[in-house]
């Protein structure tokens, strides 16, 4: 059995580099991802003014900062939470700034935070396309931010943490009510920086998270953490696993429940896994994950499960191709929007292979099959499209190559030397 360690979790890094700024005092962290994603919001938070120190696998983060306007426009490369989360923030401290990205950032829609941003009224506006970056903000008096109660009309952690950080960067009120519950990473963080955040579930799996204005952020406690293993990391090496690459153990992981939906469909289609609680850290679970080659069954995956498994419809894609029967995924028509759009990409690479499936607009049906799998995939520069078919290819009866390896670098550097482990230790 191959035991790995994956790199910290992209989702929780990001907010940590964003929040410990405001706090009172200095704060550490060990484990903080290091990959273009999180090195984006590093750098973006240093233009503003923010102290971030690395070393190893350390990073120290003072707090208190002197905000200023930074000299250039900033770059959030392939970074969809930098962007989204940054314009929050920067609503709330009332600095102008121009925010940026890459060709595939660029073509994602931003309507979904500039609009409540405006409707607390920051101004804002598009540089050349209307509902894309790049967006410039305009200064503004700090404290003259509206308090807002906002029901985001798709599933969103980042709207809903673009919101929270306005209001708690602008002194004011807010809050986001979700027909589903997001990941819940800024409520946690929030909770651990002794913010005023309360979070309401409902039996039917909404929520409503609200933050008043009562702690300023230098009242702010320093955070002091362990960053958990990224859950969406370690989903491809589970999924590596499951499809017969090897047995895999993955330490260290995080657990949270908003995060884990893609157990819930492993135990459906019969996945054989084991799971060990261990630690919570900063208000996260961890523990450990044991996934064995297993026999896989279809399975059925709607929108209710969805924003807990949102970065996994990838995995659920690869795993499907090998389980016995026609898995169906529906209500995903937010993958459209992500670094590529995912539908279509996924749909056209398993064709590519000579799996079939049916692209529908807001899923995918897919026919498990037990044949010989071989073909050259195009990742579109999509991260989590070049791991899944990365653990496709590492199963027995698959040769499989990807068009762009380098692309996880993105949230994963590691990746195919952590997928080798798991293969050379099956051969040995
Ligand atoms: C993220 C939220 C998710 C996810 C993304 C990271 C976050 O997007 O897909 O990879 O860190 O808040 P949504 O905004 O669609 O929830």
């Amino acid at each position: 059995m191959t035991s790995i360690e994956v790199p910290g979790d992209k989702s929780i890094s990001h907010r940590v580099l964003m929040l410990a700024p405001l706090a009172g005092g200095p704060s550490t962290a060990t484990g903080i991802l290091r990959s273009d994603d999180v090195r984006a919001t590093a750098e973006a938070m240093r233009r503003l003014g923010a102290s971030i120190r690395e070393e190893g696998n350390e990073t120290w983060i003072t707090g208190q900062v002197r905000w200023k306007a930074p000299e250039e426009e900033i770059d959030c490369g392939n970074s969809g939470t930098t962007a989204r989360l940054l314009l929050g923030l920067l609503a709330g401290l009332g600095i102008h700034a121009v925010i940026r990205g890459d060709a595939s950032l660029s073509r994602r829609p931003m309507e979904r935070v500039v609009y409540p941003l405006q409707a607390m009224g920051a101004r804002m506006r598009y540089l050349e396309q209307e509902g894309r970056l790049p967006v410039e903000l305009e200064a503004r008096c700090s404290g003259s931010l509206r308090s807002l109660k906002h029901r985001p009309r798709m599933a969103s952690a980042q709207v809903k943490s673009c919101i929270l950080l306005a209001g708690l960067a602008g002194g004011t009120r807010v809050e986001v009510s979700e027909a589903r519950a997001t990941r819940d990473h800024t409520e946690r963080l929030l909770g651990a920086l002794g913010a005023a955040i309360a979070v309401d579930r409902s039996a039917d799996g909404g929520a409503v998270v609200s933050l008043e204005p009562r702690t300023r952020p230098s009242e702010l406690s320093s955070l002091r953490l362990r960053v958990p293993g990224d859950f969406s990391s370690a989903a491809f090496l589970l999924a590596a696993g499951w499809l017969g690459a090897g047995e895999v153990q993955v330490l260290r992981v995080g657990l949270n429940p908003t995060r884990t939906g893609l157990l819930d469909v492993a135990r459906e289609m019969g996945a054989c896994f084991d799971l060990a609680s261990e630690d919570v850290q900063a208000g996260e679970p961890t523990g450990s994950l044991r996934a064995v080659p297993s026999r896989l069954r279809a399975f059925d995956v709607d929108s209710g499960v969805l924003p807990r498994l949102v970065d996994e419809v990838p995995v659920l894609a690869v795993l499907a191709a090998r389980a016995s029967g026609v898995s169906r995924i529906r209500g995903a028509e937010e993958l459209r929007l992500k670094e590529s759009d995912r539908l279509a990409v996924l749909a056209g690479n398993l064709g590519r292979l000579g799996v079939r499936c049916r692209e529908l607009a807001d899923g995918l049906e897919i026919e498990g099959t037990d044949a010989p799998l071989a073909g050259r995939v195009r990742c579109a520069g999509d991260h989590r499209i070049a791991m899944a078919f990365g653990a496709l290819g590492a199963a027995p009866g698959c040769r499989v190559s990807v068009d762009d390896a380098s692309c996880v670098s993105i949230s994963y550097p590691s990746f195919w030397q952590d997928l080798e482990r798991i293969s050379a230790s099956e051969a040995a």
